[in-house]
């Protein structure tokens, strides 16, 4: 069943199916620069088809936590080139993923202490972390269009900075809760001009358009994670909104689409028919996605890479372990956000 999930990707010469998926783990110092030993982290994963780094922040204002890794500044690019040396040293393949918080920040957890924006002035009814407590969530100020603009090009600069510190593409984060994500959401995104409503989907096209169009349509993935009410997004009706944003990006010709299936709205079921390129498939947050139920997705025509978040963390030679049936480790929620090498780069190998 799991060999499947062995079997190399020949579109992409990829060697096997099995993809690191992006995961926020706060490794990055005071400025943002991921600290040293994150070479070695990606470096020891590298027997993934593709890793997907942790969200990562495209600007300033983007910036939903301190701690979290951007891709802004030179002194960024020289702390992710380390990362790409030791990932390429190791035969591996790494894609930045580029996330911005939008609604997700407060002033204390970004570097320029700025006020959230978003589609709409909605909260998020939640809790942020910050460095003395959790706060509630602020109404964000709506974006006008030359924020979008501007989002648009800050998207557009830090894929630049990407391929610029070596890495082989950006994923464009759609997903979880994130800016893109609240511009296709019904409750947070109340726009009565072209990017509301049926236009909802405007804005991850023209970031995609944009982005592919700097750094090269096979340098550039989307991840969409359809009625994901994660950070209280609200969508009542998926399917003809991913529809119309699937339809509107195949033809752009992008590196893949990362979908995350849902229990309410079967996303991959509904929206693998009208993908012809790459489709990374992910169970989402229920139970780890495990090798079954990733050979499941391949088996059955579904996808045709699959992202394991968890258990990565917990086994850093995962396919490996797949192809000779060694035990997997669990991982330590303990350690998920601390800052240091703890939990991190000391899970060991098999063997
Ligand atoms: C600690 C942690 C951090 C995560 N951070 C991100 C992130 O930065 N970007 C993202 O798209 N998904 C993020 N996710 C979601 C994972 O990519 C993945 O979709 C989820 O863990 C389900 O896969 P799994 O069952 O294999 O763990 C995170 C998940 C975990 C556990």
């Amino acid at each position: 069943m799991t060999n499947s999930l062995l079997k190399p990707y020949e579109p992409l010469s990829l060697p096997n199916r099995v993809v690191m998926a992006p995961m926020t783990r706060f490794r990055g110092d005071e400025q943002g620069i991921p600290q040293p030993f994150v070479a070695d982290y990606y470096a020891q994963r590298a027997g993934a088809a593709l890793i997907v780094t942790e969200g990562i922040w495209p600007s300033v204002q983007g910036q939903g936590a301190l701690r979290g890794p951007g891709l802004v500044s030179a002194e960024q690019v020289a702390g992710w080139r380390a990362v790409t040396d030791a990932v390429h040293g190791a035969d591996g393949m790494v894609f930045a993923q580029l996330m911005h918080a939008g609604r997700l920040t407060v002033p204390d957890n970004n570097l320029g202490g700025l006020h959230p924006v978003a589609p709409s002035p909605v909260p998020a009814n939640i809790e942020l972390h910050t460095a003395s407590g959790k706060v509630r969530a602020l109404i964000p100020r709506e974006m006008t269009s030359a924020d979008i603009t501007q989002a648009i090009d800050e998207h557009v600069a830090s894929a630049r900075r990407a391929i610029e510190a070596g890495f082989d593409g950006v994923e464009l984060h759609g997903s979880n809760g994130y800016l893109l994500h609240q511009f296709l959401a019904d409750n947070t995104n109340l726009r009565g001009d072209r990017y509301g409503g049926t236009g909802r989907t405007r804005f991850a096209v023209e970031v995609a358009e944009a982005v592919a169009g700097a750094v090269g349509a096979h340098r550039v993935g989307i991840r969409l994670s359809p009625g994901n009410p994660l950070t209280g997004l609200v969508e009542a009706d998926p399917a003809p909104v991913y529809r119309a944003l699937v339809d509107a990006l195949e033809p752009l010709g992008l590196a893949y689409l990362h979908l995350t299936d849902n229990s309410r709205y079967p996303a991959l079921r509904d929206l693998r028919p009208r993908w012809t390129g790459t489709l990374v498939g992910n169970t989402g947050f229920g139970h780890p996605t495990t090798a079954e139920t990733g050979a499941a997705l391949v088996d059955g025509g579904l996808a045709d890479l699959v992202s394991f978040g968890r258990l990565f963390i917990a086994n850093p030679d995962l396919p490996q372990r797949f192809a000779t049936g060694a035990p997997l480790a669990e991982v330590d929620e303990s350690t998920l956000y601390t800052h240091g090498p703890e939990g991190y780069v000391d899970y060991p190998f098999a063997g």
